[in-house]
C-alpha cells in the first residue's frame, strides 16, 4: 500500500465548479419511452431525474471556468489540465485539448479514462504533478453518457446521464490535503460493463452491483488504514453516485451513517467521472464541510476500476 512521504510538496483544492445540462428527463418521461415506472426507478436506484445534453468539452469548459474564477488563479498559472472522461468528443485528439484552448490555458493537457473512478484517479495524478513542481492543476471530471446509452434499453437508460465537476488544485508548503489514496483495477471483469468504439453501453447490472459494493468497501478500508483513521473520524463519505442501494450497502459495511454521506443521484443520475465532484461540491456549497474535516472519496466503475482517497478539507 503506497504511503505518502511526509516531505512531499502537497496541494489543496482552491476552487471548484460544476455544470449540468439544462434539459431534464424525469422518470415519468422515461416511462413514456420504455416499459418502466417512476416507482420502480426510485425504489431500485434512488434516481428521480437526470440532466442530458451538451458535449464533454462544453460541460468541461463551463465547470472549469467556474473553478478558475473561484480559485482566483490566472489561467497562465495553471501548469496542467487533466480531464477525466469515458466519453471523449473525438477519438483523437484528447478532449482536454479543446478544453485547454477554450479556457485560455497554456499548459499540458491530457485525458484519463478510469470510468466512474476517474475523478479520484485524476485527483491522485494531480497531486503527483504538484509534488513534481506544478504550481496549479485544473482537474475536470466530465461525462456525456447519454451519447452512448441505448434509449430503448431499460436496463441502462434509467441510470446514465451527463454532467461535469472541476477543481483547481494548488501547491502549498507542507503536506497539503491528501492523506491517503488507493487505485485499483480488475481487467478480468471488463465484460461486465463496456461500450465498443461507436457502440452503446452494455451492462450486467446485477453482477456490477455485487462487485461494486465489495470493491468500494475494500478500497475505502485501504485508504483509511493508510491514513490511520477510523470510519468514526470521517465527516463525509462521497461515493460514486450509481445507485442509492449500492451506496447504502457500502456505507453500512463501512459503519458510516447515511447522514454522513453525500448523495445527489436523485437529481443527476449516474454521471460517471462527474459523479464524485458533483456530490463533493454540492456538499461544500451547502456548507456541510469545514476546514479540517476528513472526507472519504470512493468510486468504482467499468474496468472494473475502484479508487478512494482521504482528504483533509481545507488542507489544514
Ligand atoms: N423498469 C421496470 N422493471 C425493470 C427495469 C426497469 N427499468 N429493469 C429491470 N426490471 C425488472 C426486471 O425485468 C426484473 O423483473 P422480473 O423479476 O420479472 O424478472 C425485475 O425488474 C428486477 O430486475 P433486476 O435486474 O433484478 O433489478 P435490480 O434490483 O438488480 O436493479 C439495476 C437493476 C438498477 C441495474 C441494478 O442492478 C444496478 O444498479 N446495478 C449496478 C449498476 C451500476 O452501478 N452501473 C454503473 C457502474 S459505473 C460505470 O462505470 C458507468
Amino acid at each position: 500500500m503506497p504511503h505518502i512521504p511526509q516531505s512531499i510538496r502537497g496541494a489543496v483544492i482552491t476552487g471548484w465548479g460544476t455544470a449540468l445540462p439544462e434539459k431534464v428527463i424525469t422518470n415519468d418521461d422515461l416511462a413514456k419511452m420504455m416499459d418502466t415506472s417512476d416507482a420502480w426507478i426510485r425504489e431500485r436506484t434512488g434516481i428521480e431525474r437526470r440532466h442530458i445534453g451538451g458535449s464533454t468539452a462544453s460541460l468541461s469548459v463551463e465547470s472549469g471556468q467556474r473553478a478558475l474564477v473561484m480559485s482566483g488563479i490566472d489561467p497562465s498559472e495553471i501548469d496542467a489540465l487533466i480531464l477525466s472522461t469515458t466519453t471523449p468528443d473525438r477519438t483523437v485528439p484528447a478532449t482536454s485539448a479543446r478544453v485547454q484552448h477554450q479556457l485560455g490555458l497554456r499548459c499540458g493537457a491530457f485525458d484519463i479514462n478510469a470510468a466512474c473512478s476517474g475523478f479520484v484517479y485524476g485527483l491522485v495524478t494531480a497531486h503527483g504533478l504538484i509534488a513534481m513542481g506544478a504550481r496549479n492543476v485544473l482537474l475536470i471530471g466530465t461525462d456525456t453518457l447519454s451519447r452512448i446509452t441505448d434509449w430503448t434499453d431499460r436496463n441502462t437508460a434509467i441510470l446514465f446521464a451527463d454532467g461535469s465537476g472541476a477543481a483547481v488544485l494548488s501547491a502549498v508548503d507542507g503536506p497539503g490535503q491528501l492523506l491517503a489514496w488507493d487505485l485499483d483495477a480488475d481487467g478480468s471483469a471488463e465484460d461486465l460493463l463496456y461500450a465498443e468504439i461507436g457502440g452503446n453501453l452494455f451492462m450486467e447490472g446485477k453482477e456490477v452491483f455485487r462487485k461494486a459494493v465489495r470493491v468500494m468497501v475494500d478500497s475505502a478500508k485501504k485508504s483509511m488504514a493508510i491514513a490511520g483513521v477510523t470510519a468514526d473520524e470521517i465527516t463525509l463519505v462521497v461515493p460514486h453516485q450509481a445507485n442509492i442501494r449500492i451506496i447504502r450497502a457500502a456505507c453500512e459495511r463501512l459503519g458510516v451513517s447515511m447522514e454522513r454521506t453525500a448523495v445527489v443521484l436523485q437529481e443527476t443520475g449516474n454521471t460517471s467521472s462527474a459523479s464524485i465532484p458533483l456530490a463533493l461540491f454540492d456538499a461544500a456549497d451547502h456548507h456541510r464541510l469545514k476546514s479540517g474535516d476528513l472526507v472519504l472519496l470512493v468510486g468504482f466503475g467499468a474496468g472494473m476500476t475502484a479508487a478512494s482517497s482521504i482528504i483533509r478539507w481545507g488542507g489544514l
